[in-house]
């Protein structure tokens, strides 16, 4: 799968099909960070879900390379029982309509636990995309035991409080020079948004490139600076799409962001 620019459409198709909960943009500028890391290991999913989200970034970071990453998944999976407790109910059955299959469906509402939960999104996964998963679940954060993670992805969270202590206690699982994803930042979560402006003025983040709904953060200044060097010198850094965000000196003296023009990507 080519998750250049160049193959907007397929990458939204196939997007829609795995389930992931992104648009495709978002997943050309995931792309490119993965292209520009020199090293990617572990990664941490804050909200796996059905794995759609877990599929995709798993083939992109094949595609640049990092082929034997470890994935942790957290995800409380009440929507496994949401037909029953009625919370969710609707949009969860819409969706999975939309993406899964009715043997999928069955096989998901029958799942209890977090292993079982782990090998579903594992098959489905390596089926859909051929790409070996390396995979393990848990239902809360507190309980990720794992450390020293390349990229965590923050995928869920309603308010202001619940986003900042999720963001205070896993900023101490990123490594010196990981990078911290915020996803649903402009749409859907604006108080997960508001949470991030905190944890900025904190000094707990600093941004690096701003993406259609998701931000990529650092957790110090050099090293969110180098990442901007390191991915502006990319060859497949395209100027037309992506262009350093002005107002930038905003976090300091000659700082830099990149804004992802995700507009031109579409007419590209
Ligand atoms: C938006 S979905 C994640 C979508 C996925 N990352 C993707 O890209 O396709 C958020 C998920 O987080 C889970 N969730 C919400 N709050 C949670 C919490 N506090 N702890 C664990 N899981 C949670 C929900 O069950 C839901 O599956």
């Amino acid at each position: 799968m080519d998750y250049s620019y160049n193959n907007l459409n397929n990458i939204y198709q196939h997007v829609l099909k795995l389930g992931m909960l992104s648009p495709p943009e978002d997943v050309i500028a995931c792309w490119l960070l993965f292209d520009t890391l020199p090293e990617i290991n572990k990664f941490l999913e804050l909200g796996s879900y059905i794995g759609g989200g877990l599929a995709i970034f798993n083939e992109a970071l094949h595609e640049t390379g990092h082929v034997n990453v470890e994935f942790t998944g957290v995800d409380h999976l009440d929507f496994i029982g949401a037909k029953t407790t009625g919370q969710g109910a609707t949009w969860y059955s819409d969706h999975f309509n939309r993406c899964l299959s009715q043997n999928e469906i069955e096989s998901l509402t029958k799942l209890s636990g977090t292993l079982g939960m782990s090998t579903w999104i594992q098959d489905r996964c390596e089926r859909l995309t051929n790409k070996k998963l390396q995979l393990s679940c848990v239902r809360t954060e507190d309980e990720v035991t794992s450390a020293n993670f390349d990229i965590i992805h923050h995928d869920y969270g309603d308010g202001v409080e619940d986003n900042l202590a999720t963001i205070r206690k896993s900023l101490l699982k990123l490594s010196s020079n990981g990078v911290y994803i915020v996803d649903d930042w402009c749409t859907g979560a604006p108080f997960r948004t508001w949470a991030t402006v905190l944890a900025q003025q904190e000094g707990l983040l600093y941004p690096i490139m701003w993406g259609k709904n998701k931000v990529f953060f650092a957790k110090s200044q050099d090293v969110a600076q180098d990442i901007v060097k390191k991915i502006c010198a990319n060859s497949k850094y395209n100027s037309k799409l992506f262009k350093p965000m002005p107002g930038s000196n905003y976090f300091g003296p000659g700082y830099m962001t990149i804004r992802m023009h995700w507009q031109a990507i579409q007419w590209a």
